[in-house]
C-alpha cells in the first residue's frame, strides 16, 4: 500500500452544494430534485461520494428543499443556507462542520454524471502532490455556462465566470467542472476573504484568485470523460444529461448480457437489474427498482415500474406497476398489472386483463378482457373472457376468493365479498352474489347452485 492510500480517520470531508435557487429550471421543484434515470440529480452525486473513502459528507440545502432532502437521504447531515448568496457563501455555511478534517471535497450538486473514479482520482492527485487546491477541469466543445480557466505555466490563475466573460476570454475552452479538493485549514481563511460580486453573490471560484495572490500553485485534474462535467442548469441540459446517462446504462446492460433491439428507444433507470439473455424489444421502459430475470422477452412497448420479474417471462405491450411475477409467465399484449399484483409461476394472462392488489396461483389462465381486483385466485383456475370481480360497493373495497381448479364462465360477475369453492364452475353470464361451495355449478343472474355439493 502506498502512503497516499493510507487515510487517517480525519483525512477527508465533503461538502455537496444543493442550496441554489435553480431559477433557470423554471420549476416549482428544486433543481437538484429533478430526476435523471429515475433518481434525483443530487442523489447521483451523493451516491458517488458514498462509494469513496470520505469520512464525513455534508449537504448544503435551502429552506425549501431541506425537508425533502433530509427525507430522501436521512443519513446525510444537512446545513441550511438561508439565502442563496452564491457557491462561496454556501461553502462558508458548512465550513464549521468540516473544520477538523485535513482535506475537503467541494462538489456542486448538479453534476449527475460524476463518477466515483473521478472523485477518487482527484483526491489521490491532491494528496500525492500535497496541493493546497486541486480542481477538476475538462475541455469541451461548447463551454457556454461554465467558468473558464485562465492558466499560466500549467497553473490556474483565475476562473472567469460566464456572466463576467470578456470577448477575449470567450476563446478559453478549458472549464471548471465544479469539484474541488482543498486543504481545509487554508479554506477557512480563503472563505473569509471572499467578496461579493455585482449580483450580491460570493463565488467559490474566487478562492483561485486568493490562492494566486498568495503564490500558491493550483493544479487541475483533467477528466477522462468530458461528459462527466455535464451540469444541469436548465431543462435542455436535463434532457442532455438524461441522454448521456441512458447511453451509459444501456451499454452496461448490453455488456452484462441483455439484448436490446433498439437501444435508442429503450429507457432504463439506474437501479434496474436485468438477467442474462433477456431480450428487450423497442419501446421498453424499465423504471424504479425493477428486477428482471434470465431469458425473458419484453415488449415491444412495455412499461414496467418497480416490479420483480422471474425467469423466462414473456411480456407483450403492457403496463406493469409495483408487482411480483414468477417464472415462465406469459403476459399480454395489452395487460395492466397494477400495484400489489402477485403472479405465480406458469400463469398465462392474455389481452386486456387488468389486475390490482391480487394474487394469481400457479398454472392459472386469464385469457381475455378481465378485471381482477382485491382477489385471491388459486392454482389451475380458468377465468373466462369478460369476467369481472365487482370489488367496490360505492364505499368500500371487498375481497373475492376463487379457489384452486375453478372454472369461471365467460362474462361472469363476482360481487365481492364472495368465495368460489374449489373445482366449482360458473355458467356464462352468471352473477355470483353468494359464496359457492366446492365442486358446484352456479348459473344465472343472480347465480343459483345447479349441481354439486351446494345443491
Ligand atoms: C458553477 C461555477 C462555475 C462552474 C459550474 C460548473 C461558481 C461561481 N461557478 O457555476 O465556475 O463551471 O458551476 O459546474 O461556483 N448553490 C448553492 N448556493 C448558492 C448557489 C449555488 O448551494 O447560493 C449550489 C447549487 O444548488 C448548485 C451548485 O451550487 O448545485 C452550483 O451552482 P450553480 O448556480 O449551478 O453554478 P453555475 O452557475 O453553474
Ligand atoms: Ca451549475
Amino acid at each position: 500500500m502506498t502512503e497516499s492510500n493510507i487515510h487517517t480517520t480525519n483525512d477527508w470531508a465533503a461538502i455537496a452544494l444543493a442550496a441554489g435557487s435553480g431559477s433557470r429550471m423554471s420549476s416549482k421543484l428544486p433543481k437538484v430534485l429533478h430526476q435523471i434515470a429515475g433518481i434525483p440529480i443530487i442523489c447521483h452525486v451523493l451516491d458517488a461520494l458514498d462509494q469513496v473513502d470520505i469520512n464525513k459528507v455534508i449537504l448544503v440545502t435551502n429552506p425549501e428543499n431541506n425537508n425533502i432532502l433530509s427525507e430522501i437521504k436521512p443519513e446525510i447531515p444537512c446545513v441550511i443556507q438561508n439565502t442563496p448568496l452564491g457557491t462561496g457563501n454556501a461553502v462558508s455555511v458548512a465550513y464549521e462542520i468540516v473544520g477538523s478534517f485535513k482535506n475537503t471535497i467541494i462538489i456542486n450538486g448538479d453534476l449527475p454524471l460524476i463518477t466515483k473514479e473521478t472523485i477518487q482520482n482527484l483526491m489521490k492527485q491532491h494528496s500525492d502532490s500535497n496541493n493546497t487546491i486541486t480542481l477538476a477541469s475538462t475541455i469541451i466543445d461548447n463551454p457556454q455556462g461554465y467558468g473558464r480557466l485562465k492558466k499560466e505555466n500549467e497553473t490556474v490563475t483565475e476562473i472567469v465566470e460566464q456572466s463576467e466573460l470578456s470577448e477575449e476570454n470567450e476563446k478559453l475552452s478549458e472549464v471548471n467542472v465544479g469539484i474541488y479538493a482543498v486543504k481545509t485549514e487554508w479554506l477557512n481563511d480563503a472563505l473569509a476573504s471572499l467578496k461579493p460580486h455585482d449580483n450580491g453573490e460570493y463565488f467559490f471560484t474566487d478562492i483561485i484568485d486568493i490562492a494566486t495572490r498568495q503564490k500558491i500553485a493550483i493544479h487541475t485534474y483533467e477528466l477522462n470523460d468530458p461528459n462527466e462535467a455535464v451540469q444541469v442548469n436548465n431543462r435542455i441540459e436535463l434532457a442532455n444529461a438524461e441522454q448521456i446517462m441512458q447511453n451509459n446504462i444501456r451499454e452496461q446492460i448490453m455488456l452484462n448480457g441483455t439484448t436490446m433491439v433498439d437501444p435508442r428507444s429503450t429507457f432504463i433507470d439506474k437501479n434496474v437489474v436485468i438477467g442474462q439473455d433477456t431480450i428487450l424489444e423497442p419501446g421498453v421502459h424499465l423504471s424504479g427498482n425493477t428486477e428482471i430475470g434470465f431469458g425473458c422477452h419484453i415488449g415491444p412497448n412495455a412499461n414496467i415500474v418497480n416490479t420483480k420479474i422471474g425467469d423466462n417471462v414473456k411480456i407483450g405491450a403492457s403496463t406493469i406497476e409495483m408487482s411480483v411475477i414468477g417464472n415462465n409467465v406469459s403476459i399480454g399484449p395489452y395487460c395492466h398489472l397494477r400495484e400489489g399484483s402477485k403472479i405465480a409461476d406458469e400463469v398465462n394472462l392474455g389481452n386486456y386483463v387488468e389486475i390490482k392488489h391480487s394474487t394469481i396461483g400457479r398454472h392459472t389462465k386469464i385469457g381475455h378482457f378481465t378485471y381482477i381486483g382485491d382477489s385471491i385466485v388459486g392454482e389451475l383456475v380458468n377465468i373466462g373472457a369478460g369476467t369481472i370481480t365487482a370489488n367496490f360497493d360505492g364505499k368500500e373495497k371487498h375481497q373475492t376468493v376463487i379457489e384452486d381448479g375453478s372454472f369461471i364462465g365467460v362474462n361472469s360477475v363476482l360481487i365481492a365479498p364472495v368465495r368460489v369453492g374449489r373445482k366449482s364452475k360458473t355458467g356464462a353470464g352468471t352473477i355470483v352474489t353468494k359464496d359457492v361451495p366446492p365442486e358446484s355449478l352456479v348459473v344465472g343472474a343472480p347465480g343459483r347452485i345447479r349441481s354439486g355439493k351446494g345443491e
